[in-house]
């Protein structure tokens, strides 16, 4: 896969993310419905800003980026999600989401690093950090 392919499977990833988090933000229902609600909140506020950057760098690097909801779905390693889920199954598909994430861009960085492009490994870089700190602050609803 070509690394813009790839950038935008990854723009696209975040946006079905950003999407499915305010979904559970408006739906997610009972006795921690306020600490969930207010968390996903601050989560998807951040995936919107990074909607933006990731398209931005697209077009920073002479591409068209992937505007649409059907070029989004199409690209996306993660699927969307019913919004009647139980509270703990939706912080359950959100952690496994920002894991999911987490593996693909750790694969991804050394790949754009080695080709040259720095401004992207390092704009990945700071994504990953915001996934693995999802992925603990999800799981750690779960135990
Ligand atoms: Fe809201």
């Amino acid at each position: 896969m070509k690394s813009i392919e790839t950038l935008s499977a990854i723009l696209a990833t975040n946006f079905v993310l950003y999407v499915k988090t305010q979904n559970f933000h408006w739906n997610v229902q009972g006795p921690t419905f306020m600490m969930i609600h207010k968390m996903l909140e601050e989560q998807y506020e951040n995936l919107a800003e990074a909607n933006d950057e990731i398209a931005e760098r697209i077009r920073s690097l002479g591409f068209l980026a992937p505007g649409s909801m059907k070029e989004f779905l199409a690209a996306s390693l993660i699927d969307e999600s019913p919004n009647d889920l139980p509270a703990e199954k939706m912080i359950q598909i959100l952690a496994d989401d920002h894991q999911a994430m987490v593996d693909k861009l750790k694969e991804l960085i050394p790949v754009f690093a080695e080709s040259g492009d720095d401004g992207t490994a390092d704009m990945l870089t700071a994504r990953i950090q915001f996934h693995q700190e999802k992925v603990w602050m999800l799981k750690s609803h779960l135990v």
